[in-house]
C-alpha cells in the first residue's frame, strides 16, 4: 500500500511572516489528516525557517531545485548537500517552470535526480506534456522521452527511491485540471512502463498528480488508482486549502 504524499510546491512566494502564518495553520490542522504525508517546498531562502518550525513534527521539507554539482564555482545556486544540512527530505526536480523559463533539458534533469539522491535526498521528478504536445496526441512520447534520459543515466533501481509527479503544463496555475480520467491514464501510462522495469519498483513509486490540484478536485483525482498525491502549487499557500488537500488523500 503506498502511503499518499501532499506536498505544496509554494514557488517563488511568500516571505518570513507567511511562512510562519501558513506552518502554524498546517501544523494546527494536522490531527484531521489520517494516512497522508505532508511535505513542503519553500523557496531557498526559507528553508532555515522552516526546518526549525517543522523539526519534530510530521512534516517533512525539500528544495525546488538544486545545482548539479556539489560545491564550487557556481554562483547563485544551490547544492544537494546543503539542502541535505538543513534537513531536506525531497528535491523536486525538472518542474516545467525550470524546464522552459531556465532552459532545462532532460540531461540536466537527469543529472539533478542523481545529485539529489547522491546527498541523500529524494527527488520528485516532474514530467508533463505542454497544451500543443497534447493537441498533437505526443502526451506519451513526451513522457517517454523525459523518463528515459533519467532511467538510462540512474537504472530503474533509481526508482525505488524517487517520486514521479506528472503536471500536465497546461493544468499548472490555470485552474484548468485534468479530468481525473485524463490523469488516471497518463498515470497508469508511467506505472505500466515502469512495470515493464521492475514491477516492484513500479509498485512501490508515488506518482503524483500536480496542476491546480484544490480540495473540491483532490478526492476524485487521488480516488484514481495510480494517483498517490499531489504536488500542489497555489493551493499550497494556504493551509485551510493544504490541508483540505491532505484530508481528501486519505
Ligand atoms: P498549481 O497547483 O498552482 O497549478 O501548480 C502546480 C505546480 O506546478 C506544482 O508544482
Amino acid at each position: 500500500m503506498r502511503q499518499p504524499l501532499v506536498a505544496g510546491n509554494w514557488k517563488m512566494n511568500g516571505d518570513q511572516a507567511d511562512a510562519s502564518k501558513l506552518l502554524d495553520g498546517i501544523l494546527a490542522g494536522l490531527a484531521d489528516v489520517k494516512s497522508a504525508e505532508l511535505a513542503v517546498c519553500p523557496p531557498f531562502i526559507l528553508i532555515p525557517a522552516v526546518a526549525s518550525k517543522l523539526a519534530g513534527s510530521p512534516v517533512k521539507w525539500g528544495g525546488q531545485n538544486l545545482d548539479t554539482h556539489h560545491s564550487g564555482a557556481y554562483t547563485g545556486e544551490v547544492s544537494g548537500p546543503m539542502l541535505k544540512d538543513f534537513g531536506c527530505t525531497y528535491a523536486i526536480v525538472g518542474h516545467s517552470e525550470r524546464r522552459s523559463y531556465y532552459g532545462e533539458d532532460d540531461n540536466v534533469v537527469a543529472m539533478k535526480f542523481g545529485a539529489a539522491q547522491d546527498n541523500g535526498l529524494t527527488p520528485i521528478l516532474c514530467v508533463g506534456e505542454s497544451l500543443e504536445e497534447r493537441a498533437e496526441n505526443a502526451t506519451e512520447s513526451v513522457i517517454n522521452r523525459q523518463l528515459d534520459e533519467v532511467l538510462d543515466a540512474h537504472g530503474i533501481a533509481s526508482f525505488a527511491n524517487a517520486v514521479i509527479a506528472y503536471e500536465p503544463v497546461w493544468a499548472i496555475g490555470t485552474g484548468k485540471t485534468a479530468t481525473p480520467e485524463m490523469a488516471q491514464e497518463v498515470h497508469a501510462y508511467i506505472r505500466g512502463k515502469l512495470v515493464g522495469l521492475d514491477a516492484g519498483v513500479a509498485a512501490g513509486i508515488r506518482l503524483l498528480y500536480g496542476g491546480s490540484m484544490k480540495p473540491d478536485n483532490a478526492a476524485e483525482l487521488i480516488a484514481q488508482p495510480d494517483i498517490d498525491g499531489g504536488l500542489i502549487g497555489g493551493a499550497s499557500l494556504k493551509a485551510e486549502d493544504f490541508l483540505g488537500i491532505a484530508k481528501a488523500a486519505g
